[in-house]
């Protein structure tokens, strides 16, 4: 997996949850399932594929920009650090990081999907190998015990702009979140998606290899799966768009033909011309994201934009420290 990536079946998401909320979500008047749903094996893999489409920008974005904010970071932060990064899946935007700010000793990455996690660690140990590298198998979106020396500062990572995929409520919630996991004196790096052409937004969700539809209506069929169910997936399609007004990326799964489902005794009916709503990554401008910020307890210390302001990336400081 690319990264920040997530839950899996066989992971920290149980049988009870995964029912509950697709029963919950598919019973609404207007029906949702939960994006993270998105990452089993299956999943996982059309994200990669996802990450390295021409039209999917924020990937590649992210990745060519981060050696430029390593660099700067290491004149910012001088200090011993221990470094935790959220979500970690594969390590690979940590690198940049570890190459160039010097005082990094140790290093916590936190994954819901352990054994994806220790295998990328072992790889990462071997480029690294002065690093402590102590993997923490775990729901990033709680407050995450984290195994960090007395001695050394924290610095949270979080790239990728999966903090767009929270509602800006639910995204506050984590930066508050991050906070207390992170402690007093603590830094956290972040990448943020940026508000852009709509075109453009429209094309990074619409992909004309169809690796998107695929990666969503993916999700019928792991509830298919879960389930041993009937959902016809023919029957729905994929559709996205950026919603101006509420600033995100949409994604629903569009019913195309009436029918009924059973899903273990309970019977959903789809209309024809209804969603389910899968999805919304939201963009933020770089004021917006810092009012976010703010608002959870953070100051910004510094960002950088991407050309084109294609992207950003903040680095935040625990506004505990300026009282
Ligand atoms: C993981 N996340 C930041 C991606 C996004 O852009 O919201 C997931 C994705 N959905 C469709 N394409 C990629």
């Amino acid at each position: 997996m690319q990264q920040a990536h997530q839950f899996q079946d066989g992971d920290l998401v149980s049988k009870d949850e995964f029912y509950e909320h697709v029963i919950r979500g598919l019973s609404k008047k207007n029906k949702t399932l939960h994006p993270k749903y998105f990452y089993d094996k299956k999943g996982s893999e059309y994200f990669d594929q996802i990450c390295q489409l021409d039209e999917y920008y924020p990937y590649k974005t992210e990745l060519a920009l981060l050696p430029k904010v390593a660099r700067s970071v290491a004149e910012i932060l001088t200090e011993d650090y221990a470094l935790i990064e959220f979500g970690a899946g594969s390590l690979l935007k940590v690198e940049p990081l570890l190459e160039h700010v010097r005082g990094i000793e140790q290093f916590i990455p936190i994954d819901i999907s352990g054994e994806h996690l220790r295998d990328a660690c072992s790889q990462l140990s071997a480029r690294f190998p002065a690093l402590h590298v102590h993997p923490v198998e775990g729901d990033f979106t709680q407050q995450v015990a984290v195994p960090c020396a007395e001695d050394l500062q924290r610095i949270g990572f979080f790239p990728g702009s999966t903090i767009g995929n929270f509602s800006p409520s639910e995204a506050q919630n984590f930066l508050q979140q991050a906070r207390a996991t992170l402690g007093p004196n603590s830094y956290l790096l972040i990448g943020v998606d940026t508000k852009k052409s709509p075109a453009c937004l429209h094309r990074a969700y619409n992909d004309a290899q169809g690796v998107t539809a695929a990666f969503n209506l993916n999700i019928l069929h792991r509830v298919n799966q879960h389930f041993d169910a009937n959902i016809d997936v023919a029957k729905f399609e994929h559709y996205a768009f950026y919603n101006a007004t509420k600033g995100c990326v949409e994604m629903h799964l569009v019913c195309l033909h009436s029918h009924e489902v059973v899903l273990d005794e309970v019977s959903i009916n789809f209309t024809a011309g209804e969603t389910i709503h899968t999805e919304s990554s939201y963009k933020y401008t770089p004021q917006e994201f810092g009012t976010l910020a703010e608002s959870s307890g953070w100051h910004v210390h510094s960002h950088w934009l991407a050309d084109h302001n294609m992207f950003s990336v903040f680095l935040l400081q625990n506004a505990e420290t300026f009282v």
